[in-house]
């Protein structure tokens, strides 16, 4: 049976809009990218952002996949809004109410990125920090960094009062 439920949304008084629920798995995180891809190209946006913004919805659902606390069937939901002047991508997952220990590193890292003036320096920091640490670890702690600097775009976060996390990410165009 296919979890996943797509729609897409274009109508005069509203910006387009992507809007997948899928589940925690690993094979749905290459679909979201091309399902993106596939709905920002019908908006005819440039090749090189419908790359950026695809690796974006990709890293956001990569984390939700990852740190989501999953239980009932809950889902990750992605959500892709083009607007004349930015294209937005948000992704929620539950997160648990006691362990606030992702949610605080998401946070530091989310302002530690906002510290500096060019997200380049960002991602070349956490390079640098990455070679003495070692790559063998699955968090390499680039993927925010990445939306950031490849994807230029602004990461915001908040969390709903049933316990869900929605982690966003703006391209201003
Ligand atoms: N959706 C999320 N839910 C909970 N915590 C998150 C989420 N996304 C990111 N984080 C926290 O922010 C940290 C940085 O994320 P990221 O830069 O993508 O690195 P990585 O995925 O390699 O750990 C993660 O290690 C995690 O602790
Ligand atoms: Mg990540």
């Amino acid at each position: 049976m296919d979890s996943r439920t797509q729609s897409v949304s274009v109508c005069a008084s509203m910006a387009p809009r992507l809007a997948l629920d899928i589940q925690p798995r690993w094979e749905e995180i290459a679909d979201v990218r091309r399902r993106t891809a596939a709905f920002l190209k019908d908006q005819q946006i440039a090749r090189d952002v419908v790359d950026a913004v695809a690796m974006v919805a990709c890293e956001l659902t990569e984390n939700a996949t990852k740190y989501g606390a999953f239980r009932d069937g809950a889902a990750i939901s992605v959500s892709v809004t083009v607007q004349p002047q930015a294209i937005t991508v948000e992704v929620t997952n539950p997160i648990t109410h006691t362990e606030r220990e992702n949610l605080n590193r998401l946070d530091r890292m989310i302002q530690w990125i906002r510290g500096f003036q060019d997200p380049f320096e960002a991602y070349l920091q956490r390079l640098k920090e990455l070679s003495t640490e070692g790559l063998d670890s699955t968090e390499s702690r680039l993927g925010l960094v990445r939306i950031a600097y490849e994807g230029q775009a602004v990461l915001d976060f908040y969390v709903n009062e049933h316990d869900v996390l929605a982690v966003s990410a703006i391209r201003r165009m």
